[in-house]
């Protein structure tokens, strides 16, 4: 990555101007945390409501701690995850400057530091955390890759740093004296966070998707069905694994051995490839409900939800 595309990334921060940014989970738009008026302009190209908060990214704990209080279970989870895919929710101090309009005027907020050499690399040479939703319209998909991004977007200064080497959103994790609260399933699995913490109670918030309760989400611009058994004439086939399943349009498979991993990996930018094939909708083939894969399932449930 050349130094002048970080510098100039820099400068547009400083200025108050976006800068779409690479990370191991998805690329993040991202504005300074400090400068309210920066932060706004996220909402507004997103078109996301001011209700729906922003996670904060930082280089490292060090900088969290000037601006958030960490309790025993943070650190633990922080000291292990972190640079990775867990974001935190912490409580703000009161000196910190960070706009409460990212966090939907309350002082609880979404924390991370990613593990991505282009990110922290950036993040290391600012004096303010990067505030960064993913690169997308909201309810839309998540991009793993510049080339997926959103024509609504293009004019905003990228940096193109290949595909996301994990494919799937951060997971949102709340500590309680027990354990932990999974706020959002993500690309750290519950079962990583029972293999380190055997002794922590998890409880999972599960997606709500009756009425009212859960906006549309993650979702490309066609129809989508999951947990198919056969495919239509006018669908285009998200597969996965070995089975008879096709369509006659266009064919995708997130993993031919079953591997979860490499689904994530694929995953968003496949869902972009199909969305755009000559098709009316997209067929999914069913995805075990485990590890990964239960992320996988909770972003399709979302993608398919009919309102
Ligand atoms: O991997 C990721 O998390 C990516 C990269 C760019 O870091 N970011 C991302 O941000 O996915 P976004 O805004 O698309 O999703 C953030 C999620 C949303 O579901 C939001 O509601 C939740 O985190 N969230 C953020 N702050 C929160 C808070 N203070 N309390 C509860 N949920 C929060
Ligand atoms: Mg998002």
């Amino acid at each position: 990555m050349h130094q002048k595309t970080i510098d100039e990334a820099k400068k547009r921060l400083f200025e108050g101007l976006l800068v779409i940014f690479p990370t191991e989970t998805v690329y993040g738009i991202g504005a300074n945390a400090k400068n309210e008026n920066a932060v706004r302009l996220i909402y507004d190209v997103k078109k996301r409501p001011y209700n729906n908060p922003l996670i904060c990214h930082f280089p490292n704990i060090k900088e969290i701690e000037k601006n958030f209080v960490l309790k025993e279970k943070d650190y633990e989870l922080a000291k292990t995850f972190w640079p990775g895919p867990l974001t935190l929710i912490l409580e703000k101090k009161k000196e910190s400057n960070i706009t409460t309009l990212l966090s939907n005027n309350k002082n609880l907020v979404g924390c991370r530091i990613p593990n991505n050499k282009i990110a922290l690399d950036l993040l290391t040479k600012l004096d303010f955390p990067i505030a960064a939703p993913s690169a997308n319209i909201a309810t839309k998909t998540s991009i793993t890759s510049i080339n997926d991004l959103d024509n609504q977007l293009k004019n905003i200064f990228y940096i193109d740093g290949g595909s996301s080497v994990l494919g799937l959103e951060s997971t949102v994790i709340q500590t309680t004296n027990l354990g932990c609260k999974i706020l959002r399933l993500g690309s750290l699995t519950i079962e990583e966070i029972k293999n380190k913490f055997n002794d922590y109670k998890i409880e999972t918030i599960e997606s709500k998707l009756s009425p009212g309760n859960q906006f549309k989400h993650y979702s490309p611009n066609k129809a989508i069905r999951i947990n198919v058994k056969n495919v239509f004439d006018n669908e285009s086939l998200l597969n996965f694994g070995k089975n008879k399943l096709n369509s006659n349009i266009h064919n995708l498979n997130l993993s031919i051995n079953g591997n979860l991993i490499e689904a994530s990996y694929n995953f968003y930018h496949f869902l972009n490839i199909l969305d755009k094939s000559m098709c009316d909708g997209i067929a999914v083939a069913p995805i075990p409900n485990d590890g990964l894969g239960k992320t996988i399932n909770d972003r399709l449930k979302r993608a398919a939800y009919e309102d």
